[in-house]
Formats: structure tokens, sequence, C-alpha cells
């Protein structure tokens, strides 16, 4: 073999490598979620009633399922977003399965963006108080908890409110957003509900000495299925 042959043996060889090191990693990349990660909701695709995004870029995988009418595991780095306030990420493989792997968000948002201010798999709790898994891990399997509406989970109750007129609101709202939609006059006295209402929970929970807020239990519940 001649030098010339020799040098682009080695090149293919190395080529190669490249080739299977670049595959190796796309496959088990890990997931990591930054206050980046969760943008303004009509920045993302609307499908149904829930914004949809990968952070991995790979958006079409995630279509596919959301758009798919027969369910089917969502891909890693699928970011699903329902209200501006919470959001559930896909991890990488065997990150979480107890979860499906989905990772649970609560998010402070504002005109600057995002801020996480609680996240984590099994044990993460709405502001409210209810556990996120035990509402969407009643999905049916080929849902992938993702609760949607005819999934097989109980539907969001808030004792006097009209649950899908206020998300479409909060949707309208996102502050994240340049320009927020317009509110119809019935949205805005839905949003001022749901404002008189957390306050309401916040005083019940200081008067209740010290309980931490997250806390709540069955019993507090009354006959709700679940708590938000
Ligand atoms: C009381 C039960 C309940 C709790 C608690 C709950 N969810 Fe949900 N969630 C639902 C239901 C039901 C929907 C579907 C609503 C719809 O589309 O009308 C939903 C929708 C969502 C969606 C849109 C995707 C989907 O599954 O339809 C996201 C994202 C989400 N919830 C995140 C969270 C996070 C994060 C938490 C905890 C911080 C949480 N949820 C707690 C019941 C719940």
């Amino acid at each position: 073999m001649n030098i010339c042959t020799g040098k682009i043996l080695v090149f293919t060889a190395v080529s190669l490598l490249i080739g299977i090191t670049v595959q190796a990693s796309a496959a088990d990349r890990k997931v990591v979620v930054t206050e980046q990660s969760f943008e303004c909701l009509h920045q993302n695709q609307k499908v149904r009633n829930m914004y949809v995004d990968n952070i991995l870029g790979n958006l079409t995988g995630t279509l596919a399922v959301a758009k798919s009418g027969m369910g089917g595991v969502y891909p890693p780095g699928t970011v699903l977003q329902l209200i501006p306030a919470e959001a559930m990420v896909k991890r990488e493989k065997g990150a979480s399965p107890a979860t499906n792997d989905w990772e649970f968000f609560a998010l402070d948002v504002s005109k600057d963006g995002a801020k996480i201010k609680a996240r984590g798999f099994a044990e993460m709790k709405s502001a409210l108080g209810g556990s996120c898994l035990d509402c969407h891990s009643k999905a049916k399997p080929q849902w992938d908890m993702v609760c949607e509406q005819g999934h097989g989970c109980d539907p969001i109750v808030l004792p006097g409110l009209d649950v899908p007129l206020l998300t479409g609101a909060m949707q309208k709202t996102d502050p994240r957003c340049a320009s927020p939609e317009p509110l119809t006059l019935k949205e805005l006295a839905e949003l001022k509900r749901l404002k008189e209402l957390l306050e309401k929970k916040a005083a019940a929970q200081a008067a209740a000495n010290g309980q931490p807020a997250e806390r709540t239990t069955p019993a507090d519940t009354g006959t709700a299925p679940a708590v938000w």
C-alpha cells in the first residue's frame, strides 16, 4: 500500500469512529433542562389544547406522537405545557421509571421568561397541593401519562370555577409572550375568581399554624376527586 492509500484508510477509519460516537451520543443524550427550555406558549406548536416543543430538536418525533390517534411514547426532549405555570419534560431514558421519564415543573413566568420554582419526578406537587403523578398516571398506558381529555385522567376540578375557560384565559395571557391576546369579560372574571381562590387557600394555610403549604391531605379536599 502506498502512503496515499494509507492516509485514505486512516481518514476513513477516523471518520467512521467519529460517526459512531456522534450517533451513540445522540441516542443517550442527557436532556438538560434550563429556564430557556420554557418559551412563550405561542412560540410552541399547539396540538388540541396543549403546546408542544422538543428541546433536543426532535419536534417531528414529538408531533408524531401528539398527533397520533393511537398514542405512543413521547421522545426525550419533549416539552408539554397546558398553562404557563406548569410543564412536563420527557427526560432521557431511565431517568425516572415511575413517571415514564417525565419530569414535572412549576414555573414562575414573567415578561423576562420562566424561572423554575420547583421540579421533580414522583414527588412533585402542584401549587394547590395535588400530586402531578397521581393525576397523570391515570392516563391509559398508550397515552404515556399525558392526560388531555378522554385519556382516563380525572378532570381538573376547582370549586366554582370553569376550568376550560380558565386554562384558555391563562394561555392567552402568558406573560412571557410579547403580545398577549385580549380576554373576554368572562375570562377576566374567571381569572379574578382563581386569584381569590388562591388567596383564600394561602390565608387558610397561614392560619393552620405553620402547616407546610404543600401538605394538602385527602381530608382537606373533601369530596373533590383530586387537587390541581
Ligand atoms: C387534579 C389532577 C391533576 C394534577 C394534580 C396535575 N395535573 Fe396536569 N393535567 C391534568 C389534566 C386532567 C390535564 C388535561 C387538561 C385538559 O387538556 O383539559 C392536565 C394537563 C397537563 C399538561 C398538558 C399535557 C397533558 O397531560 O394533557 C401538563 C404539561 C400538565 N398537566 C402538567 C402538570 C404538572 C407539572 C403538575 C404538577 C405540578 C400537574 N400537571 C398536576 C390533571 C392534573
